[in-house]
This record gives C-alpha cells, sequence and structure tokens, in this order.
C-alpha cells in the first residue's frame, strides 16, 4: 500500500507523486542495471512514481543507465512520470566541435534533444519536457512550435520550465496554447531568492506547484564549513530535536511548508534517504520554528 497520493502539479495536471526522485547523480550511485531497477522499484513502492531527468545528466549518461534498467522490466513504465530537460548543450566528449557551454532553444535543438532523451531512456513519450535555463535568445514563437510537433507526435504530453524568473515564464506562456505545467527551482535553506523574487508568488496564484531541486543544498547543509551553513545546521539541529526528528526532515518540511506546495526532489540513491524524506510529510513546522531557519541563514532578524 502505497504512502503517498499523487497530486496534480496544476490546474491542467498532470499527476505527480507527492515527492520526486532526481537521476541527475546515478552515474555516481555505481550501480549495475539490476541496482538501478531495484532502487526504482523501492521508491515506486513507496509511492515515489515520479522520475526526473535531463539530457545532459552525468554528461549525457544518465539516461542511458536508467534506460537500461527500465527495459530489464518494461511493465515498470506503466508505474511512472518521466520528466526530462533540454536547452544546455555542455562541452562534452559527446560533441567534440563545441568551445562552450551555452544554451539553445532553437526548434532544431529542442526536437533532436527530445528524440535523443527518448531513445536514451527507451520510452515513447516524456510525461513533461522541461527547458532547463533561460536562454537569453529564446525565440518564444519557437519554442511553441516546436512544442506543438512533439505534442503532436505523441513525444511530450506537457511543458514547463526550470529556473525561469516570472517575466520569462509570462513571455513563454503568452505563446503556447496549453498551460506551462510547473517551474524546477532551487529551494534550500541556504539558497531560497524565488521566495522573495516573484517566483513562487506567481506560481502560487497561478495554482502550478514548483518542483524544489537541491532540497539539502546538494548535500553543503550537512558538511558545508562556511559561516551561513554552520548557523543553519546548529538552528535545524535544534529545531530536529524539538521534533524528534533529523535534520533532513526539517528540511524537507521547511520546503514544503511554502504555500506553493513544491515537490522536492530528492537526489539521494540512498533509499533509506529516500524513506527519510517522505516521513518528513507528517512534520510540521510553526511559523516561529520556518522562520528561525531564515534568520540563521539571513544571519540576521526579519525586518
Ligand atoms: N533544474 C535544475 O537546474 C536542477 C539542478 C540541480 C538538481 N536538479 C534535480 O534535483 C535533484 C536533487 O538535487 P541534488 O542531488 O542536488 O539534491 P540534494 O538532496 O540537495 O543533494 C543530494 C546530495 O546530498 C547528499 N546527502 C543527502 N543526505 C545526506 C546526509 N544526511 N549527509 C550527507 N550528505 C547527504 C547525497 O548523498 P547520498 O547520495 O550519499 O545520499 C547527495 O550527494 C537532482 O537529482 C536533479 O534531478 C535540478
Amino acid at each position: 500500500m502505497s504512502e503517498l497520493t499523487a497530486t496534480s502539479i496544476s490546474p491542467v495536471g498532470p499527476y505527480f507523486s507527492p515527492l520526486v526522485q532526481g537521476y541527475w547523480r546515478l552515474d555516481d550511485w555505481q550501480m549495475t542495471p539490476q541496482q538501478r531497477l531495484s532502487f526504482l522499484k523501492a521508491h515506486i513502492d513507496l509511492g515515489i512514481t515520479t522520475v526526473d531527468h535531463a539530457d545532459i545528466y552525468g554528461d549525457y549518461r544518465c539516461e542511458s543507465l536508467f534506460g537500461q534498467a527500465l527495459k530489464l522490466d518494461p511493465s515498470v513504465r506503466q508505474k511512472i512520470q518521466v520528466v526530462s530537460k533540454c536547452d544546455i548543450k555542455l562541452v562534452s566528449e559527446a560533441a567534440p566541435t563545441r568551445k562552450i557551454n551555452h544554451y539553445d532553444t532553437s526548434y532544431r535543438h529542442i526536437i533532436q534533444s527530445v528524440d535523443n532523451s527518448l531513445s536514451r531512456l527507451g520510452v515513447e513519450r516524456l510525461d513533461v519536457l522541461l527547458l532547463h535555463r533561460p536562454d537569453a535568445l529564446m525565440d518564444a514563437d519557437e519554442v511553441a512550435e516546436a512544442f506543438t510537433t512533439l505534442r503532436h507526435h505523441g513525444k511530450v504530453k506537457h511543458l514547463g520550465v526550470s529556473n525561469f524568473s516570472p517575466s520569462q515564464f509570462d513571455l513563454l506562456q503568452s505563446r503556447l496554447d496549453e498551460s506551462l505545467v510547473t517551474n524546477q527551482v532551487e529551494i534550500n535553506p541556504l539558497r531560497f531568492d524565488v521566495i522573495h523574487d516573484g517566483t513562487l508568488d506567481q506560481l502560487q496564484r497561478l495554482r502550478i506547484k514548483p518542483m524544489a531541486w537541491s532540497c539539502l543544498a546538494g548535500g553543503e547543509l550537512f558538511n558545508g564549513d562556511s559561516a551561513q551553513a554552520t548557523r543553519v545546521r546548529e538552528t535545524l539541529q535544534v529545531i530536529a530535536d524539538e521534533l524528534g526528528a533529523t535534520i533532513d526532515q526539517v528540511i524537507y518540511a521547511w520546503v514544503m511548508r511554502l504555500p506553493s506546495a513544491p515537490l522536492p526532489i530528492i537526489g539521494s540513491g540512498n533509499i533509506e534517504r529516500v524513506k527519510s524524506a517522505i516521513n518528513a510529510r507528517s512534520l510540521t513546522l510553526s511559523r516561529e520554528q520556518w522562520y528561525r531557519i531564515w534568520v540563521a541563514s539571513k544571519g540576521h532578524n526579519v525586518p
């Protein structure tokens, strides 16, 4: 019996699990294809059915590693929602003529990138395609045309964005017939600009749930030695003791306390850490506890 109930991430869907499993670090996990499949099945059994990818993860390798595992049991595809991203072009052995990292939201690149992702993942369709980073050269009409083509051919069901400002979001939305379904952004107690720059206000207004990346600041909240990380860690530990919880759970609860209802993306390949994240859903921080973490991060009281 699943502990988690799927939730619609926007007024037009799709339904995602309330926490998402991220696969950015899959290559680092050093798993065999069978171990990758077992990990995938284990988090599905816990109710985490949405998986987050990008073409570039693991220098363009992670989607293939995931696809190899899925091939061992193709029936698993029906149980998951697959998110992937495009538009970052990395200097890589996979692209020998490229000289610098840059962004590309042209029609041609979006179509090619999705075809590559589908082939590497071994799936027929992405449930959601995200534009990974805002592109200074983005022509919103061109993106809209690419999405229409991909949707028409059944290769992408929904479009979303990542790391977009509210005005970039509005610009793209103004040229689309379909609603954007999410903005995937960084939210953690060390970096939370989106709380104050209008990004989460816009999503709350539109009843669109953000997807939250690097909730644990990539591990920095456990091992960072900056004054800010140290202050936040000490405060998190005090609150964890008050609640009978662990630091990671307090962090996830801090993110999920936001009224735009973010979906945390878990970055760990350790199933015990995944379970711990799920159990954070039973914690509710008081307003004062939430702001103690804000104050520890900023290093000053609220104005
Ligand atoms: N859209 C974007 O621009 C963007 C950017 C970055 C990430 N993402 C997405 O967000 C997902 C999550 O990001 P993330 O991996 O940075 O998440 P994260 O949860 O902030 O960081 C995960 C890292 O923290 C470590 N960690 C977890 N618990 C720990 C503990 N108790 N003590 C010490 N270290 C601990 C993990 O190690 P273990 O593996 O050993 O547990 C892992 O290396 C990615 O997989 C990707 O899907 C999106």
